[in-house]
């Protein structure tokens, strides 16, 4: 299967970004391990972080009909990108968002996604640990093609 793996804003500041809130490791080392635990699942993964919505926007459309599933960590788009979510529905996959902190624990502006509800689920509090989770739940939701 073929699943896509995007990251929005300010994610390519993880290990350097509020380390006490999201943790020391590096987004390359997340992705580095996500493709090491998706290898011998067959699972071919494709990266993109992105701190631009449009060029997020033309990713997620380019998914349709090509990829069989979403991972996605909007960041802060998450709270107000009607957009983003709008293109995620658009592309009629299942998609699976991850946060690296627990958004419901943290400011109010956090503890809501305009994502959710078009997600099969949420991941949030395990760090990089989560994208793991969310490719084992994705990997679930998946029909094959
Ligand atoms: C985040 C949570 C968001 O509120 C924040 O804006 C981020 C990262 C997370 O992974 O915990 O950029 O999505």
């Amino acid at each position: 299967s073929k699943i896509a793996v995007f990251n929005g804003p300010n994610l390519n500041m993880l290990g350097i970004r509020e380390p006490d809130v999201y943790g020391n490791e590096t987004l390359e080392s997340i992705e580095a391990m996500l493709k090491s635990y998706a290898e011998p699942l067959a699972v071919q993964l494709q990266f993109l972080q992105t701190n631009h919505d449009g060029v997020m926007i033309d990713a997620i459309h380019a998914t349709y009909q090509n990829y069989d599933g979403i991972i996605i960590n909007p960041g802060a788009w998450t709270h107000y990108n009607y957009a983003i979510r709008d293109a995620l529905s658009a592309v009629q996959l299942p998609v699976v968002e991850v946060h690296l902190s627990n958004i419901h624990k943290r400011e109010a502006f956090r503890q809501h996604s305009v994502i959710a509800s078009i997600a099969v689920g949420q991941i949030a509090g395990f760090g990089g640990y989560g994208y793991i989770l969310a490719l084992q739940a994705l990997l679930q939701n998946i029909r094959p093609k």
